[in-house]
């Protein structure tokens, strides 16, 4: 007998989708599913995978990207590698200059998609664990004001908080479209949500 965690996971269809068709995670089908929904991947284009491990998103986008355009995935942790050759793995903290660095090096120019699925490591003390997820989510959208192509796009999961509207107001004014979505593959128990913006306009400093 597993732990109810083990037993719920074997029973998730996404789960054995996954396991089917080759994905490293479940949460390949949360981009696959707002993609569908709002067309942010496209042929050979440059995306940044940001919390990127074990690399479900990635191997989304490198189906999406094909030969011609890069993925680059992110992580903390280490990302095992993928075969193809237009992968590029940063094994790292990507709220530091640093690695920040690292990816611009990599890409070599802009990117026409920022995505990320990071996730803090929460601590259970409520106030604590939305500072946390507010410095990331701030970070990601630094990344994007630095390396967006202009009507590039940007895709990244929240958890509602105190910043939240602030945040997607900010966005608003960076963006042609924002949207909020919670994908079908999303746990409903999770507080998770993605937050799509459509169209990089310009970066506007101090928001
Ligand atoms: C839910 S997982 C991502 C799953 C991934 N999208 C997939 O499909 O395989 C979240 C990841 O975010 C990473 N992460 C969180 N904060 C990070 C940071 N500051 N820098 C780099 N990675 C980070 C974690 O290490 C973790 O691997």
């Amino acid at each position: 007998m597993g732990s109810k965690w083990q037993m719920e996971r074997k029973k998730d269809p996404y789960y054995k989708r996954a396991k089917a068709e080759d994905y490293r995670s479940r949460a390949s089908y949360k981009l696959k599913q707002l993609d569908k929904k709002y067309k942010i991947i496209k042929q050979s284009n440059t995306v940044v995978d940001l919390g990127a491990a074990p690399g479900g998103w990635s191997q989304v986008a490198l189906e999406k990207v094909g030969e011609e355009g890069i993925v680059v995935g992110v992580d903390l942790n280490h990302i095992r590698t993928l075969p193809e050759e237009n992968y590029f793995r940063i094994k790292g903290d990507f709220t530091t200059q640093e690695v920040q660095g690292k990816i611009m090096r990599v890409i070599g120019g802009k990117a026409k998609v920022v995505m990320s699925d990071a996730s803090p490591e929460l601590c259970g003390i409520k106030n604590l664990d939305q500072l946390r997820s507010i410095d990331l989510t701030n970070a990601v959208i630094g990344i994007a004001d630095n390396i967006l192509e202009q009507k590039g796009n940007l895709v990244m999961k929240v958890f509602q908080g105190p910043e939240y509207k602030k945040m997607l107001d900010g966005l608003k004014k960076k963006f042609r479209q924002v949207k909020t979505t919670k994908p079908p593959s999303s746990r409903k128990k999770s507080s998770e949500m993605y937050v799509v913006g459509l169209g990089y306009k310009h970066r506007i400093k101090n928001k």
